[in-house]
């Protein structure tokens, strides 16, 4: 849903000598409802660039617009807000809370956010059905397996209906089948609610799936569209 503007992203770590430069005037945008590949070898900067557009970590110069935000000047709390409403993470090793159920992992961001209790019922357990794991909602992350806590990671990325989403090798601890379906699921969630993603991958699987991607080498922006 969101339309992501990026132009000339620098973002340094560190200082003086040993300071690394891990993004290099990237520009790039992402439609509304696009589902999008960042593609390069390791360390190349996909996730330095995820980090920025998850507005977890901010360029060390460059601008960033979300739809008319200038999400770049927004102050620390103001990011913090836009993050929590309109943004979901999906990462490699899902990070459900250990001691809260399958349940209450997938209704935490409804709950930061604030929604009635009744609406947080009906809502999570619509998505338990669609992601196959209704019978185990009362379950604790470590007696699920893998492909189904990445799916319980899913869930959780998309229950608020983010506009933007953000996966981090989403399919990097899966074996094909599971990471062919957490793709799939994600795929459908961004048809049904036009949700706008973000997804760093090695896996040529996961980029042929997308509609389009961008190519990173040593921070800078490769591929033939740059
Ligand atoms: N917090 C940090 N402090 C210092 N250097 C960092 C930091 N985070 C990343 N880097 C460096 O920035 C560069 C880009 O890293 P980044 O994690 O963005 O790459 P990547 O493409 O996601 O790699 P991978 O495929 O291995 O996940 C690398 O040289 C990395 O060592
Ligand atoms: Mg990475």
């Amino acid at each position: 849903m969101s339309r992501a503007t990026l132009h000339a992203i620098a973002r340094h770590y560190g200082s003086g000598r040993q300071q690394i430069t891990a993004l290099d005037s990237v520009s790039f945008e992402l439609a509304s409802g696009e589902f999008l590949a960042v593609v390069g070898p390791s360390g190349s900067g996909k996730s330095s660039l995820l980090n920025i557009c998850g507005l977890i970590d901010s360029p060390s110069s460059g601008r960033y617009q979300l739809d008319d935000v200038a999400v770049d000047r927004l102050n620390p709390q103001q990011r913090c807000t836009y993050r929590r409403r309109h943004i979901g993470f999906v990462f490699q090793r899902h990070q459900l809370i250990p001691a809260m159920t399958v349940f209450e992992n997938i209704a935490y961001p409804l709950y930061l956010n604030g929604m009635a209790t009744a609406q947080i019922r009906a809502e999570v357990n619509a998505l338990l059905e669609k992601i196959g794991l209704t019978q185990r909602h009362r379950h604790l992350p470590r007696q699920l397996s893998g492909g189904e806590r990445q799916r319980v990671g899913i869930a959780r990325a998309l229950i608020k209906k983010p506009k933007l989403v953000i996966a981090d090798e989403p399919s990097a601890s899966l074996d094909h089948q599971h990471a062919y379906a957490s793709l799939q699921l994600m795929r459908e969630l961004n048809r049904e609610h036009g949700a706008s993603f973000l997804i760093a991958s090695h896996d040529a699987f996961v980029i042929e799936q997308c509609d389009r991607k961008i190519s990173l080498f040593d921070g800078r922006r490769v591929d033939s569209d740059a």
